[in-house]
């Protein structure tokens, strides 16, 4: 990691009230910072977050749907329609999201939506490392906070930042999964913009999502 990286993310930790990486004893003497307890909080937390990023976008997309929903589904990043609205998923994907949800009897009312970052990156940009470093634990909050019985991760993005791995989303895709970190299980799936791009994938897709639909309802 070079310099600057390493300064966004220690800034990042401070800025979350991480005073102390080596030992217990300094963190107590000084007052914590609130705990993060509701969706509210957290969306308050994350618009105050320092990061270039934000100052290119028009809007915060922060989560979207039911907060008690059993599924999650985690995305990349807004797009530009997002970006305008406001909202997760609003354009071209968010669409055929719609449709891949009502082929498994799904719809908004019933799920959860958000996004690893909430800024739309300039020109649609892939997240960079960085980015996704300093977003993943409020993520991990976002998920923990819904509490769902899964997350589908769309994409590679979105399942690389949310497992921390580097294996690519064709070697992922429609293998059940876990991490230490949270209570749901994952299923990572193709994101709706590649699907867009190569429909001759729907069929996988569908494929993951009656997975899900056959494990929610046992
Ligand atoms: N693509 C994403 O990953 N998220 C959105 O909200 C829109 C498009």
């Amino acid at each position: 990691m070079d310099q600057r990286a390493l300064y966004q993310v220690l800034k990042w930790f401070s800025d979350t009230g991480v005073s102390d990486i080596t030992s217990d004893a300094v963190a107590t003497q000084r007052p914590a910072k609130k705990e993060i307890t509701t969706l509210a909080e957290l969306k308050e937390a994350i618009s105050k977050v320092d990061i270039p990023l934000k100052k290119c976008a028009l809007n915060m997309v922060f989560g979207t749907g039911n907060e008690n929903a059993d599924l999650l589904l985690l995305g990349e990043a807004p797009g530009e329609e997002e970006d305008k609205q406001g909202l997760p998923f609003v354009g071209q994907s968010g669409l055929l999201l719609d449709k891949i949800l009502a082929a498994v009897d799904l719809d908004r009312t019933k799920v959860y939506i958000t996004n690893i970052l909430p800024w739309r990156p300039p020109g649609n940009r892939t997240p960079t490392g960085q980015e996704i470093s300093m977003f993943r634990q409020y993520v991990l909050k976002h998920i923990s906070l819904v509490n769902p019985k899964v997350v589908v991760c769309l994409g590679g993005t979105a399942t690389k930042a949310l497992l921390q791995t580097t294996d690519g989303i064709v070697h992922l895709r429609g293998k059940w999964t876990e991490i230490p970190e949270i209570s749901a299980r994952i299923m990572p799936t193709f994101h709706p913009a590649y699907l867009l791009r190569s429909p001759s994938q729907k069929r996988e897709v569908w494929h993951d999502f009656l997975s899900v639909r056959d494990y929610l309802s046992q």
